[in-house]
């Protein structure tokens, strides 16, 4: 896709994962070609996707943005550098850019969708409090659920800190006499959310799994830890919230 001009660095650091100053010191050693020509400066302009970039005689492809659904494993963290845990974008083996990231986290035992992209300006829209995407959680708890835990859910609870969360959906699953499973929507992300709400109703969350987020569903076949790009359908989908 023909883009609009932009700098070499910049380029280079948003697809290679270069630093600007490696970047620039990867330049004076030769090693970067425009169209089959070496430059030594990285300053200058490039029409990305219509001029050939090489490091070292490897073309760099480039790519606007890329959209990727993760079914996030349990011990790795949604962020994109951790000095303890392996990152969920570090699972992404197959990305072409280097500044990709989560959008929103999820908890570091909790599993299941997570989107991860550049695109800004839709991770900004998804996430944003004022339009209230639906998110719903697969969970299992102990504990004991009140009577009336549905409509105390529908109404708004009441968290610890005083809060109270917008309406959700509680939809009891099974109950064996010392906890259960449930799915629950929710249109906020408050911090632990989904825990303080079930603590706030006596229970303990045991497990817990994004299914959706808006518009998307996380692909039942992807194991923990596995991914997929998104298809067409699913970006067109996303980017009318
Ligand atoms: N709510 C939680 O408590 N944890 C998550 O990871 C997501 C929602």
């Amino acid at each position: 896709m023909a883009e609009k001009p932009m700098r070499l660095d910049r380029f280079l650091t948003e697809m290679t994962g270069f630093t600007r100053t490696q970047a620039k010191e990867a330049a004076k050693k030769g090693r970067i070609a425009v169209d089959g020509v070496i430059t030594r400066k990285t300053d200058g302009k490039i029409l990305p996707g219509v001029q050939k970039v090489t490091v070292d005689g490897e073309e760099i492809v480039y790519l606007a943005a890329e959209y990727f659904m993760l079914n996030k494993p349990a011990g790795v963290v949604s962020a994109t550098e951790d000095g303890r845990y392996p990152t969920v974008t570090s699972l992404i083996l197959e990305k072409k850019r280097s500044d990709l990231f989560p959008v929103g986290r999820l908890d570091l035992d909790t599993e299941g969708l997570l989107l991860i992209t550049n695109d800004g300006d839709l991770a900004h829209r998804l996430l944003s409090p004022r339009r209230h995407v639906d998110k719903v959680y697969e969970l299992t708890y102990s504990g004991s659920l009140p009577a009336d835990a549905k409509e105390r859910f529908a109404e708004g609870i009441v968290l610890e800190d005083g809060t109270k969360t917008m309406p959700a959906v509680l939809e009891p699953l099974d109950f064996d006499g010392q906890g259960g499973a449930a799915r629950l929507t929710i249109r906020e992300g408050k911090f632990h959310q989904v825990k303080r709400m079930m603590e706030a109703v006596g229970c303990r969350v045991t497990y817990l799994k994004r299914v959706s987020m808006g518009s998307l569903v996380l692909d039942k076949n992807l194991k923990p830890g596995q991914y997929r790009q998104l298809t067409a359908e699913e970006l067109e989908e996303l980017r009318q919230i």
